[in-house]
């Protein structure tokens, strides 16, 4: 039998069992609703000020009524971490709420549901033994507010199942203008000439809490990267691709397409920036 893990939803800790929502919920009609992942280390929650800022941006954004407290929510992330696993990530998502039939419009009091549990458990520095994955590109056929973390992920699943059916870790999405913009669940980085770039924020891509914290470790620690649009041909002939997202860390690509990347093998410099992304999150767990 395995053990049941606890859940938050709506102001209760609950067993996973008992923990049901209504059918006219609007997230299960209509995806209304907004979710993170926020990385947990050995017990610790990292990066929660970042996550919960990104949340509350998109609760606002979705005119959700819902005002996020951070030590509330830290006393969430930690009763979860306690109860199912010191490396658990939490999930939150946020819905708009139900009313009593499905209706497209909604009135002035509806309540948010809100859920958080904890995903199963990843290992700090994972990807650093991982060898390098295999991409394809796809034209991106998403909405024009990628920038927001919608539950409404249609787009997404169904273009990484396409990349999954032909042994494709991740899909880079395409844009009609022929920038590639982001990974179905990730941001992602070239370097060519020892300069690392990535794409600029826009309604096109997640603005990634993982990117965020790899572009301020890059200017601190004086390595040169650039925010600019990438198309194929840059990709392509690039001398190393990598992909970030809080559950992956930065995963290195030896594979685009038909093209092999740096003879299929982890670059020098992506080795350097993953070794500073786990060194910051070890400084960070262990408060050196
Ligand atoms: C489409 C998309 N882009 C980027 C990311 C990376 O975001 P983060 O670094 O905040 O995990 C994700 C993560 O789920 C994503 O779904």
């Amino acid at each position: 039998m395995t053990t049941e893990r606890l859940v938050y939803l709506n102001d209760n800790y609950i067993q996973e069992h008992q923990a049901t929502i209504s059918v006219y919920d609007r997230g299960f009609l209509f995806a209304d609703g907004v979710y993170e992942v926020i990385p947990v280390y050995e017990g610790q929650v990292l990066f929660l000020h970042e996550h919960l800022q990104r949340l509350q941006q998109n609760i606002d954004y979705l005119k959700i009524k819902y005002s996020i407290n951070t030590s509330s929510w830290q006393t969430i992330c930690n009763k979860l971490i306690s109860s199912n696993g010191p490396d658990c990530p939490i999930y939150i998502q946020i819905t708009r709420g139900c009313e009593s039939t499905r209706n497209h419009d909604y009135g002035p009091n509806i309540k948010p549901t809100v859920v958080a549990y904890s995903l199963p458990p990843i290992k700090l520095g994972g990807s650093l033994n991982n060898s390098p994955i295999k991409v394809i590109t796809l034209q991106d056929n998403r909405w024009n507010h990628c920038n927001i973390k919608s539950i409404a992920l249609l787009g997404n699943i169904l273009l990484r199942q396409e990349g999954k059916s032909v042994g494709a870790e991740e899909v880079l999405l395409v844009r009609e203008n022929g920038c590639i913009v982001e990974g179905t669940t990730s941001n992602y980085f070239i370097v060519k000439d020892n300069v690392i770039k990535t794409p600029p924020l826009s309604n096109e891509i997640l603005p990634g809490i993982t990117r965020q914290i790899i572009i301020a470790l890059c200017k601190k620690n004086n390595l040169r990267l650039i925010e600019t649009n990438i198309d194929n041909e840059q990709l392509i002939n690039s001398d190393e691709v990598w992909l970030s997202s809080s559950t992956k860390e930065i995963r290195s690509v030896g594979i685009v397409n038909d093209t092999i990347i740096n003879n299929g093998k982890a670059g020098p410099v992506w080795q350097k920036v993953a070794n500073l992304y786990i060194d910051n999150i070890k400084q960070l767990i262990h408060g050196k």
